[in-house]
């Protein structure tokens, strides 16, 4: 059923584009990337690529053990990004242009340099010693129960000054808040008003359903076998994750963390995205809350790991469509700095495909930074290697570096990100030299130019931002679906093979945009071909 365009949001109609802001653009010649950085590149986002909404992983001091997903301060900027007044001056710009700005918010853990962390260390009757989530060891001296963490060994971390262990679902350097207590909880819904105040547009909320645990603090069960829910994580999957996150009260909190936005509603409409994986559709949607009064969206990451196969894109695409209702958006993400580089998961030219997917299905697109220009992974010596999850389980491959790396602009040393001879933080991919931001503007037929042309016309065209979905058919070779709003009717196909295909369209049209850039205007009739990973837009 085609939905009317003028019911939806910004972030319903728009499209994300995430920044890492240490790999964006180092305006001072430190290595590091910074807020003055992107506001250089400010023009870039808003005109030359046209994204609506731009989302800023944190930038706040940091003592950097997990690159600023360590927060020691949250109403703050760290001087290696910059200082409040760039960030303001950031926010403006990106509002005189019309586009919005998301910033991070981390409200499971504090970096263990955070002065509520100190205080509630230093003893245990300090006030804030119920902030975090301390507990005695067993009579044997071992930790409290058999929680893991995320990024290798106990989530628990003993204290021997005040004779308990603390909890870090992370790195012991990020000890988990104690979201029952209610002062962490009115001290952090002030750190979302302090940031709604200066005027952003949303929250990306990091690990959203981990903030609840079970209270009783349950040892989890042993699991089966392999959780496949993400990645293999090595000893992290032996377990059930039971008890240490997705606990049900997580709901009646994000009611209530929904409620602060909301104060800032009549004002102008905000959001929070929250990240969550969660494999189990049901249980993923009751997110958005049953009266969609939750989080306006968890983020869709089935295919982040997905294979790149019509039928199991479909299968997903349709599980969305049936699990969400008429007031929660879906919404789509390929990449982020968490993961592989897509173009290096599936190739170059499916990638392509992949971006013509993402940007006409329905539901908010959130793009990574340099996927535009088909990045991929980085190679990073170990010797250069910065991640403490790729150094704390090594052999896995779970390094997050390879997609951190320095964004290429241009074909000049550093690659416009740094200024020539500075040691960057991460080396810059030598395949800069050709794959960068200019030499991609001057090829017509190149992966920014496609992915400039599918944003101007999704921007242009209700029936890709706001219009209904159908499936047109779906084999294990080519995805074909349409999207319309009220006599706009558009045609999607998807070759996912390295052969060329035939697919058959309910209608003839025009086609307006290929993968490969070389066939716009050309009339198709019912029999569409398509050649190795191509993808087509046909306007019916
Ligand atoms: C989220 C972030 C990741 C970070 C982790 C701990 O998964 O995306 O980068 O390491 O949370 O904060
Ligand atoms: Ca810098």
């Amino acid at each position: 059923m085609a939905e009317q365009a003028a019911e939806l949001l910004w972030w319903q109609r728009g499209v994300i584009y995430q920044i890492y802001p240490r790999s964006f653009v180092d305006s001072n010649g430190d290595g590091i990337g910074d807020l003055r950085g992107v506001l250089q590149r400010i023009d870039y986002l808003s005109e030359t690529l046209g994204v609506d909404a731009i989302w800023l992983s944190p930038f706040y001091p940091s003592p950097m053990k997990d690159f600023g997903y360590d927060v020691a301060e949250y109403c703050d900027v760290d001087p290696i990004f910059g200082t409040l007044a760039d960030f303001d001056e950031l926010l403006a710009a990106a509002h005189a242009r019309g586009l919005r700005v998301i910033i991070d918010f981390v409200p499971n853990h504090t970096s263990d340099q955070h002065p509520w962390f100190k205080e509630s260390r230093s003893s245990r009757d300090n006030p804030k010693r119920n902030w975090y989530i301390w507990a005695d060891p067993k009579p044997d001296g071992s930790p409290p129960n058999n929680w893991l963490s995320l990024f290798g060994g106990s989530a628990w971390e003993f204290d021997a000054h005040t004779g308990q262990y603390y909890l870090h679902s992370f790195l012991k350097e990020q000890p988990d808040l104690n979201w029952r207590n209610p002062e962490v909880k009115a001290a952090m819904f002030e750190v979302l008003r302090f940031w709604l105040r200066r005027g952003v547009d949303g929250f990306r909320v990091d690990v959203a359903h981990f903030l609840m645990k079970d209270p009783e603090l349950r040892d989890n069960p042993p699991s089966a076998g392999g959780l496949a829910l993400y990645k293999p994580m090595g000893e992290y999957d032996t377990q059930i994750h039971l008890y240490d996150k997705g606990h049900p009260d997580n709901h009646a909190l994000y009611r209530e963390f929904r409620a602060v936005l909301d104060e800032f509603e009549p004002i102008s409409p905000r959001m929070a995205v929250g990240e969550i994986h969660i494999a189990d559709w049901q249980e993923w949607a009751s997110y958005y809350g049953e009266h969609n009064d939750e989080l306006h969206m968890p983020f869709n990451f089935a295919l982040i790991n997905a294979p790149w196969r019509a039928d199991v894109v479909r299968e997903v695409v349709e599980n969305v469509e049936r699990v969400l209702n008429r007031g929660q958006q879906p919404n789509y993400v390929f990449g982020n700095h968490d993961e592989p580089r897509i173009a290096s998961r599936i190739g170059e030219r499916a990638a392509r495909a992949c971006m013509l997917l993402l940007l006409t299905l329905r539901g908010t697109p959130t793009m990574y930074y340099g996927d535009e220009i088909g990045m991929v992974n980085g190679d990073i010596p170990p010797e250069l290697a910065q991640d403490p999850w790729g150094k704390n389980v090594p052999g896995l491959g779970l390094g997050r570096d390879p997609e951190r790396t320095p964004m290429q602009w241009d074909s000049s040393p550093n690659a416009g990100f740094a200024p020539a001879g500075v040691r960057t933080w991460l080396p810059v991919n030598p395949d800069y030299l050709t794959r960068n931001v200019a030499a991609q503007l001057a090829d017509p037929r190149s992966m920014l130019n496609l992915t400039r042309a599918l944003l101007k016309l999704r921007r242009e065209s209700p029936a890709l931002h706001s219009g209904g979905y159908r499936t047109l058919s779906g084999d294990s070779h080519v995805y074909a679906f349409e999207r319309s709003a009220g006599a706009q009717r558009f045609m999607i196909a998807i070759n996912f093979t390295a052969e060329p295909r035939q697919v058959a369209l309910p209608s003839g049209g025009t086609l307006v945009i290929s993968t490969e850039m070389d066939r716009a205007d050309e009339r198709v009739g019912e029999q569409l071909s398509l050649r190795p990973y191509e993808a087509v837009i046909v306007r019916a």
